[in-house]
């Protein structure tokens, strides 16, 4: 059994690519369509029926374009739109927040569990009730770091300015006994190297979009939905503004021969 139709992933911005490079790591032979809201970015400030409006708009988008299935590549999107919208459609949807809280659990040995995100992801507070289900005796330190996203999609991440930001911000995560750190937003990874330099060696980061890709595929493979091509998969990418700075950030961050970037409008 076999299934050629393209997997969907959404996101408010440019951090989804971060998680479209792992699926295209693991995934090689598989199509890919990806929304960013780049209209309605930064989704983390919004209020929750807004992200769900929003969201549930790029889910048409992306059942519009036939994919057998959809990774909520957005942590806020997971934390709000995710619980409504899986009622809503059939199509198999994944979201990173429990693969990350999951990877998390596993990975740390104080017992001591940071995680950086949106305000909205913060407040939701799904990060703390996932890992809690998991291990009810762990520390949850979070930190609401809403204007990183600012600095990933103005390309601004090796600034001076932005590492004494991203110093300033996560200080008092040094006072804790955190070994593992989450990066509860997708922009984030393009930070990585600016946060390890200042939590240091023994600070474990966390990418929930990794494992989120290793559980996606193992329910396609458990499915028979992978393809069956031998060529590699098509990424196409969609915008719904600020076309040029998507696409070069989008040609730097994956470096890889992108079929079509296009500009598109969806909802009213
Ligand atoms: N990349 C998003 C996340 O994972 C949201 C950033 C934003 O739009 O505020 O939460």
């Amino acid at each position: 059994m076999s299934d050629k139709r393209p997997i969907g992933l959404l996101d408010s911005g440019v951090g989804g690519l971060t998680v479209v490079e792992e699926v295209i790591k693991k995934l090689p032979h598989e199509d890919i369509i990806f929304i960013g809201d780049e209209a309605h970015m930064p989704y983390g400030v919004r209020p929750a029926s807004e992200i769900i409006k929003y969201t549930r708009e790029m889910v048409e988008f992306l059942i519009s374009k036939n994919v057998k299935a959809i990774i909520y590549a957005c942590n806020t999107a997971t934390a709000r739109a995710l619980p409504t919208l899986e009622k809503e459609f059939d199509v198999p949807m994944f979201g990173v927040i429990k693969s990350g809280a999951q990877s998390a659990v596993a990975d740390t040995n104080t017992d001591d569990i940071g995680v950086i995100a949106t305000e909205s992801t913060v407040n939701s507070g799904t990060y703390p009730a996932t890992i809690a289900k998991v291990d009810d005796q762990i520390k949850v330190h979070s930190i609401a770091a809403q204007h990183f996203v600012k600095i990933v999609e103005s390309n601004a991440s090796d600034t001076d300015a932005s590492k004494a930001d991203i110093a300033e911000t996560l200080a008092p995560l040094k006072d804790t006994d955190i070994d593992t750190l989450i990066l509860g937003c997708t922009h984030f990874p393009m930070l990585e190297k600016q946060i390890h330099d200042f939590m240091g060696d023994q600070v474990k980061l966390v990418d929930p979009g990794i494992e989120t890709t290793n559980v996606t595929k193992k329910y396609l493979a458990e499915k028979g939905m992978l393809t069956d091509n031998e060529q590699s998969g098509k990424v196409e990418l969609n915008t719904t503004a600020n076309l040029d700075s998507f696409k070069s950030l989008a040609l730097d961050w994956l470096g890889y021969d992108i079929s079509e970037i296009n500009l598109i409008h969806i909802g009213d």
